[in-house]
């Protein structure tokens, strides 16, 4: 683990880790973004708007997506990558991937998933935010921190913090296809976000608890560069 950043609120590090988005792109204008979906994240691409002419040559891969949505569905986090990143900052649909939406079987989409992350070369920065229960993606506790992408089941803790996107906390799916702890950690620098007092137990756990599956969050310890970026109230445990 190498830093933890704490800013006075989420637009600050927004600005911060636009800015390091910035660097990257102004050394590779087709780096690899790993993309995160969630309320966490959006300061980031709000910042990245005025940057925007930069980053037509990125290249996007999103950390998980629920399954058994139809397509097109609002709260899917294709759609959710479409609205908040792709439209705002006039990228080419295209040039983003998510998780099992390449149209094949679900059975194998993990697979050609990591086959497509390797041909685009790995990521080069991954966004990430963290959920209540310490998952980092969609691993939920008891993800081996060796997983790959892949099918898993939610927890019912993570549905109901999630049911706030939907009509009904009914139609939040029972599943979702998320990369593995293992595919994060090959990322060559994480990026973890977290605003708020709800996070602030998580973040502590992630960063200066044990090591172990019961805490996904906790397997950004084992990066030789992961940034920790929170406000000062996700940071009172710390
Ligand atoms: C969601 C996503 C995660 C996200 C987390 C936190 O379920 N799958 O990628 O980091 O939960 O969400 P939020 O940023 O809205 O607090």
């Amino acid at each position: 683990m190498s830093e933890v950043i704490i800013v006075p609120s989420a637009r600050e590090a927004g600005i911060l880790v636009a800015d390091l988005i910035v660097g990257l792109v102004r050394r590779r204008a087709d780096a690899v973004l790993g993309l995160a979906t969630g309320s966490t994240p959006l300061p980031v691409y709000e910042a990245l708007v005025p940057h925007a002419a930069l980053l037509r040559d990125v290249r996007g891969f999103a950390l998980d997506e629920y399954v058994g949505l139809e397509a097109g569905h609002p709260e899917s986090y294709r759609s959710v990558i479409d609205r908040e990143v792709v439209a705002p900052l006039g990228l080419d649909p295209a040039r983003i991937r998510v998780p099992g939406d390449d149209g094949g079987p679900l059975e194998t989409a993990g697979e050609r998933y990591e086959a497509d992350l390797e041909a685009a070369g790995g990521v080069d920065l991954q966004l990430l935010g963290i959920g209540a229960t310490g998952h980092i993606g969609f691993n939920e506790p008891g993800s081996s921190f060796a997983s790959l992408t892949r099918v898993k089941t939610l927890t019912e803790r993570t549905r109901r913090d999630n049911a706030r996107f939907f009509a009904s906390p009914d139609d939040v799916p029972l599943h979702c296809i998320t990369q593995g702890l293992g595919t994060i950690l090959r990322a060559r620098h994480l990026v973890l976000l977290a605003f708020g007092a709800g996070k602030a137990e998580a973040v502590a756990a992630a960063v200066e608890g044990p090591l172990t599956a019961s805490h996904p969050g906790s397997a950004i310890q084992l990066h030789p560069r992961a940034t920790v970026v929170v406000d000062e109230e996700a940071a009172t445990a710390l």
